[in-house]
């Protein structure tokens, strides 16, 4: 690519120890103050999905929020937000998957997306892959073609791609 992704990667401030020690936390909200790097960020989804016929941006609660909605109006699709337990209001489907330890649940309003329409599914990070093949599994109950995943980040070493199978993957910066 060219230099965008090297100022994208710097922008994103690596915290250790953090929620817990061992952990080297990826913080996008450096990259979120860097004017240049965020737009560059949208951007480079931008020409990826523009002319891909997609009219669905399916973005994971909380950080896939942040990048899905602008990539969204840019390629002229909607918005679907993937929510954590109890917080949509209307009628939902949903989906249990796994953590490091126990379980969550990931929702969608039913009638958000029909049978047919294509979707990208956006996040900030991929690390174990749990959370998005969850999201994956609600858009494709619905009937709907998930046509890539993308990411901000990949913590590449816990083979959360392997996880996806041969549903595609598109990352900006490897945080290996
Ligand atoms: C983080 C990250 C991804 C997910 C990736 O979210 O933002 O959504 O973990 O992990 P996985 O690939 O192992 O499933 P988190 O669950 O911490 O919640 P948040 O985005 O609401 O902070
Ligand atoms: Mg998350």
């Amino acid at each position: 690519q060219d230099g965008r992704v090297a100022r994208i990667a710097s922008a994103i401030r690596v915290i250790p120890d953090f929620p817990k020690p061992g952990i080297m936390f990826q913080d996008i909200t450096t990259l979120l103050l860097d004017t240049k790097a965020f737009r560059d960020t949208i951007d480079l989804f931008v020409e990826r999905y523009k002319d891909k016929d997609i009219s669905v941006v399916a973005g994971i609660e909380a950080r896939g929020f942040i990048f899905g909605p602008p990539i969204a109006l840019a390629i002229g699709a909607k918005f679907v937000p993937m929510r954590k337990p109890n917080k949509l209001p209307g009628e939902v489907i949903s989906e249990e998957y796994s953590l490091e330890y126990g379980t969550d649940t990931m929702e969608m309003h039913v009638g958000a997306v029909q049978a047919g329409e294509r979707a990208l599914v956006i996040d900030d990070l991929i690390a174990t892959g749990g959370t998005l093949c969850a999201a994956i599994r609600l858009l494709e109950r619905v009937g709907v073609h998930v046509v890539e995943c993308a990411c901000v980040i990949e913590l590449a070493e816990l083979k959360g791609r392997d996880r996806l199978g041969d549903k595609p993957l598109f990352v900006l910066v490897n945080a290996a």
